[in-house]
């Protein structure tokens, strides 16, 4: 494998399939790539002598003796071993990025919320100062339950680093385009496409094309999989070859530089005098990878009835529970609505998990109005939701032709466990205070006459 020169300065291994550059297809494969021919070890992971006098280290996502298909772990060979990029620590704040148990009295989590896109500030604001928290849930210390924010970003992470020991991010652009500059490689993202960021993993993040906003999910828990097809089978949905793990690529840089690391919801920086992003070589299946959501094939109903939202589900979280998921990340896209004799919008419900929505772009079917592009939502546990006045009237008395719903691309965040607002989601984020008033024109018609509808 050559090397050739990234434009953010790093040097990168080429595509081992030349398919996508920069990038190896799959999901959760034992994936194996070099940024300088033969620097990795094969056959062996700790040779006596590394080539190119790399260090080996291990980065282990999950326990040691978790099982098989659950194990993730991946060997780096790098310039200088991570206990060397970091030094004493020093707290700091970030008051903005909150972590669960974060439960202010003075707040009620309790209703049906909706915001606006949040605008950017005039300040510039990098990953780390552009990060705002609007809901968490469970608690970070016990590794359970999830974080939702909004990122505001303008400016690239200049000689600064960033590693969460607390959480994957699933990371979701609604617009603008962004560069992570991992160990383990680079990652280019763009709205409709996701990427995740594992645990542990350091990084940079640069801004290709500002400004930029999107939605992260911290995840407290055990890692994001696909979900199980069950009588499906083995295609549709999130297919494993659509999620692309980049290849190796490292800086050899000397130059002062900030780590900072949240751990245990707090903030902390370390001094060092080089970049850490000095992985010559890997080989292993915790790895970062993107997603483009467009390459989600939906399967839903062909004859009658709205199936659960479950059918969606791209990635999913486990908690303890069998099929509850501390997270399910869900996709709704573009589709062909085709049931007869069906209300096909989304049924009025209450639900035991909380759910979180945001809008990529476009109009959402059950809220055809206020649900805007860049806008969030919260129907939080056991709290009843559903179409709007507009939405349920036109859905009713609509004439059901098979109908294409176009320029849609909607998310949601969905967690066992109920969410939190924040006093910026709150307070100080575009809180819309009438949002609860699109059902507030919702009529009786019952008539008991036999035979009527
Ligand atoms: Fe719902």
């Amino acid at each position: 494998m050559t090397t050739s020169f990234a434009p953010s300065g790093l040097h990168q291994a080429t595509s081992p399939l030349g398919t996508t550059a920069g990038y190896m297809p799959g999901f959760g494969n034992d994936f194996e790539t070099e940024a300088l021919p033969d620097a990795l070890p094969q056959g062996m992971n700790s040779p006596q002598k590394v080539n190119y006098g790399l260090y080996g280290e291990q980065l282990s996502g999950t326990a040691f003796t978790a099982p098989s298909h659950q194990n993730e772990r991946t060997w780096c060979y790098r310039i200088r071993p991570s206990v060397k990029h970091t030094h004493r620590f020093q707290k700091i704040d970030l008051p903005l990025w909150a972590s669960a148990p974060n439960v202010d009295p003075d707040i009620i989590s309790l209703g049906q919320y909706r915001w606006d896109p949040i605008e950017h500030s005039k300040e510039p604001r990098t990953w780390l100062t552009g990060m705002r928290t609007m809901t968490t849930a469970g608690d970070v210390n016990t590794q359970v339950g999830m974080a939702s924010h909004v990122y505001l970003v303008t400016q690239s992470m200049v000689d600064a680093y960033f590693y969460s020991a607390d959480s994957e991010m699933l990371v979701v652009p609604q617009e603008g385009r962004m560069r992570f500059c991992t160990e383990l490689g680079i990652i280019d993202v763009e709205p409709q496409e996701i990427a995740i960021l594992p645990r542990g993993l350091v990084y940079r993040v640069e801004v290709l094309d500002g400004p930029c906003r999107g939605f992260v999910c911290e995840n407290y828990g055990q890692k994001f999989e696909l979900p199980g097809r069950g009588p499906i089978g083995a295609n549709c949905m999130a297919n494993p070859r659509d999620f692309k793990t980049p290849v190796a690529a490292f800086e050899d840089r000397d130059a002062p530089s900030t780590v900072t690391v949240k751990w245990c919801g707090q903030f902390h920086e370390t001094k060092i005098g080089h970049s850490p992003l000095d992985v010559v070589a890997w080989h292993g299946n915790y790895a970062p990878c993107k997603y483009d959501l467009r390459t989600y094939c939906p399967v839903g109903a062909i004859l009658f009835d709205h199936p659960d939202p479950s059918i969606f589900t791209v990635l999913t979280a486990p908690s303890g529970v069998e099929g509850t998921a501390n997270i399910d990340f869900v996709l709704f896209r573009d589709r062909w609505m085709v049931a007869e004799d069906t209300f096909r919008p989304p049924w009025y419900h209450k639900n035991v998990m909380s759910e979180l929505m945001g809008n990529i772009f476009g109009i959402y079917d059950a809220k055809p109005k206020g649900f805007i592009p860049g806008g969030m939502s919260l129907h939080n546990m056991m709290l009843p939701h559903g179409p709007d006045k507009i939405a349920f009237e036109g859905a009713s008395n609509a004439d059901l032709q098979a109908e294409k719903l176009e320029n849609t691309m909607s998310f949601m965040f969905e967690t066992r466990f109920p969410q939190h607002l924040t006093s910026f989601a709150a307070k100080d984020a575009p809180l819309q205070d009438d949002y609860i008033d699109c059902w507030a024109d919702i009529e009786k018609k019952f008539d008991g006459t036999p035979g009527k509808k």
